[in-house]
């Protein structure tokens, strides 16, 4: 276990936190879609795979600009949500109330992942990474999408949809 010497060594302690996580994702995100109901849900969370395989790509380019690897951690953070997700799907739900079940989960991962790279970025910045601080800002502008694109879908009538049954 290296130390924490500095702001840049506490920089590549979260990357190897976040690579961890989106390895999970790319997992965990096409079991989640194909227990989505709702078309819109599913080929939202699709969307989102395609993306999360590009954002593992893009920590491997921070890496090297970095001169390290980021493989070897275990995120305890997205193992937690992801275990969550899949205990709801595990229940006997109605597919509306599946599907809202399902905007909840992925919503937790997609604050989880604002929350990261949002610090990442500002270590970058302040670090004066220039190139490393770009590739992290697409990253977080993808995640912040995806969570606003969620919140689209709940609202387009999978929550109203489970009120009732
Ligand atoms: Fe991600
Ligand atoms: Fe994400």
């Amino acid at each position: 276990m290296g130390q924490l010497r500095d702001l840049k060594d506490l920089m590549i302690h979260e990357l190897k936190d976040i690579y961890s996580a989106e390895n999970q994702l790319i997992d965990a995100l096409p079991k989640l879609a194909e227990k989505a109901n709702n078309e819109e849900l599913r080929n939202a969370l699709n969307h989102h795979l395609e993306e999360t395989k590009r954002q593992k790509e893009r920590l491997d380019e921070i890496a090297g600009e970095l001169n390290t690897t980021l493989s070897g951690s275990n995120c305890e953070g997205i193992r937690g949500i992801v275990t969550e997700s899949e205990k709801l799907l595990k229940e006997d739900a109605q597919p509306n109330v599946r599907d809202a079940g399902i905007i909840a989960e992925a919503q937790k991962v997609e604050h989880y992942e604002i929350s990261a790279y949002g610090t990442l970025h500002y270590y970058a910045e302040e670090l004066g990474l220039e190139k490393v601080a770009n590739l992290l800002s697409e990253t977080l502008e993808e995640e912040k999408n995806a969570d606003s694109k969620l919140n689209d879908v709940a609202k387009s009538g999978i929550n109203q949809k489970a009120e009732t049954h």
